[in-house]
């Protein structure tokens, strides 16, 4: 499993890569609304830092126009992947750009079940997004969700990946990671979360003392 950092922060995005820990970025409208900042110049900020995939999401709600838009997204770098809900039109604008434009890369998104998965897959979707965190807020399994997709995949041999989104604490990601998920998109805080460990400082302290203890040269 890869990691992917689930932000549209340019700080946060630049630390993450630099600092060696995440593969791509996924965005929604969501975080691109909370920085306040233009899409498209965002997006091109994002990609001159990021070496590797940059999931965009499309605005618009009816094939035709998903296409127009995912066409524009893809041309700001070859690294954007158009994100597409998992609607009837979001699969239709999927299989339409694995047809005709078989170079955009699409991610369907808001996946809920195993069979929009599977649909989406169907469909020609390169990734699926299925949400955890939002599915054990009503209650449901969000981790069965992506076990059931994982294996359906591998049944069916099915080149789609699998991004685990909606990733709230570390044990999510551990999870997904054991599941099989291909890449579990996470937070700024949950990736830091998941490096850190308190036994892993108090050890670079204990022998950093120890050395300048003993004497010895550095
Ligand atoms: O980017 C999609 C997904 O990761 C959103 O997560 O925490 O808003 O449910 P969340």
């Amino acid at each position: 499993m890869r990691f992917f950092l689930d932000s549209a922060n340019v700080a946060e995005i630049r630390e993450a890569w630099e600092g060696g820990l995440i593969a791509g970025v996924t965005t929604n409208p969501s975080l691109v609304a909370g920085e306040g900042k233009d899409f498209h110049g965002l997006l091109k900020v994002i990609a001159g830092i990021v070496d590797g995939p940059i999931s965009a999401e499309v605005l618009a709600t009816t094939a035709e126009s998903m296409i127009v838009e995912a066409r524009v997204l893809a041309r700001i770098s070859p690294n954007i992947v158009v994100k597409l809900p998992v609607t009837a039109e979001g699969l239709k604008a999927a299989r339409t750009l694995a047809t005709e434009n078989p170079q955009v890369a699409t991610n369907v998104t808001l996946v809920f079940t195993p069979m929009q998965a599977l649909l989406a897959a169907r469909a020609g979707a390169d990734y699926v997004s299925p949400f955890v965190g939002r599915l054990d807020d009503i209650g449901q399994d969000g981790l069965k969700l992506v076990d059931d997709i994982c294996r359906i995949f591998a049944l069916h041999d099915l080149s789609c990946r699998v991004i685990a989104a909606s990733i709230r604490h570390p044990v999510h990601a551990l999870k997904a990671a054991l599941l099989g998920a291909h890449f579990a998109t996470v937070p700024f805080a949950v990736l830091r979360q998941l490096l850190k460990h308190p036994l892993t400082d108090a050890g670079v302290e204990r022998f950093l003392a120890d050395w300048n203890k003993s004497g010895l040269p550095r």
